[in-house]
């Protein structure tokens, strides 16, 4: 007798090649992305339910969460650490599929891909801003005058984002609308997108082999997708007993800390641009963009994508592995090796 279709058997292809399973294939990034994903959504309603986006209310807002509120510790943690896995995790999840080359034949997912990269860099910082505490304050202020260099569009994106020429009411309220309303929205449009792409690829990027074992879906690539949803919550939940979000003292307009830094995630940027504005702000963001874009259109290898560092795409994984290393250690330089008048000081 033949089984009722449900909603699974629309997500994936019927049949996978035994190799989709193996862990070293897909490192389970995009299922560990997805879990965090998930685990914003729901944490973030909640927080949705308490915080109040006025100056006048937002940091007490955080403390009565954080202190007060039964499980609200728990759940505001869960949203931090999940904010930042999920940008780490899409970061190496992209990683691993420039290393493999998997991008090939699968450019448009390529480019859903890229976009949702700055969605969740977008959905970070505009959530940095709204404990309105000290730290978060300034470190939008240096992040919004570092989008100020961007070619062309850098003005208008700094007012957009400010909602004027300085952070105030505006910006928390603005970011507030787009952290909470228009970013989500466009994370769940570009993640189904992403998700229906894959199933229209035929699922992922492998090399082709004749003798291959096919095996169902259901249950097997299910049970192995649910294992790493589960193993991504509890570490998650268990980081989140261990690990506070951070909150300093009330955002103070007039006394700004030494150094002011950047999220961490933008801190690279900031780096560079106290080397060269024209590099730091300009140049490198550019360089970024473009390599990421046009990489898979300019790769002629031969190799069809699916295979882990391919010798005749070596060079490639070279250059990706060395704008990798550098975005890497001036990240580092400028998080734990600048001082007061960012001069450089020891890290312990
Ligand atoms: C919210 C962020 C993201 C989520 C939830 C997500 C989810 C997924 C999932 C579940 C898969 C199936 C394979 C796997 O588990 O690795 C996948 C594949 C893929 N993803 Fe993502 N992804 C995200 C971000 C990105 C980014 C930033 C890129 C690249 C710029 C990207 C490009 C791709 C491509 C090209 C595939 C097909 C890979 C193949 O055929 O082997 N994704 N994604």
């Amino acid at each position: 007798m033949s089984r009722t279709r449900n909603f699974f058997d629309h997500l994936h292809v019927s049949q996978v090649r035994s190799r989709v399973l193996h862990p070293l294939t897909s490192l389970g990034l995009g299922i560990a992305s997805l879990t965090c994903l998930a685990t914003l959504f729901v944490t973030g309603f909640t927080l949705f339910l308490y915080y109040v986006p006025d100056q006048a209310q937002a940091y007490e807002r955080i403390l009565h969460i954080s202190t007060t509120l039964r499980f609200g510790r728990l759940i505001r943690n869960l949203h931090y650490l999940s904010a930042n896995g999920l940008l780490i995790l899409a970061f190496l999840h992209m990683s691993r599929i420039f290393f493999m080359g998997s991008y090939k034949r699968r450019y448009l997912n390529w480019v859903y891909g890229l976009t949702l990269l700055v969605l969740i860099l977008f959905a970070n910082f505009t959530g940095y801003l709204l404990p309105w505490d000290q730290i978060s304050y300034w470190a939008i202020k240096v992040g919004a005058s570092l989008a100020g260099y961007f070619p062309l569009l850098g003005e208008t994106l700094q007012t957009f984002l400010l909602g004027g020429q300085d952070v105030g009411p505006e910006t928390l309220a603005r970011s507030f609308a787009l952290h909470a309303g228009i970013l989500p929205f466009l994370l769940l449009v570009f993640t189904s997108l992403h998700l229906w792409r894959i199933r229209k690829d035929g699922g992922l990027a492998l090399p082709e082999a004749a003798d291959e074992e096919r095996i169902p879906t259901i249950p097997w690539l299910y049970r192995s997708e649910a294992a790493v949803a589960m193993l991504t919550l509890a570490t998650l939940i268990a980081l989140a007993l261990l690990i506070d979000a951070p909150i300093f003292e009330r955002a103070d307009p007039a006394h700004p800390p030494n150094p002011a830094k950047a999220p961490w995630y933008f801190v690279g940027f900031q780096e560079l641009v106290s080397y060269s504005a024209v590099i730091g702000g300009i140049l490198m963001p550019l360089f970024w963009a473009a390599f990421l874009l046009l990489a898979p259109r300019l790769d002629r290898s031969r190799s069809c994508g699916g295979r882990w560092f391919a010798k005749d795409r070596w060079h490639w994984n070279l250059a990706f592995a060395l704008l990798l290393i550098s975005q890497l250690v001036l990240i580092y330089i400028g998080l734990y090796l600048r001082g007061p008048n960012w001069q450089l000081v020891l890290p312990f």
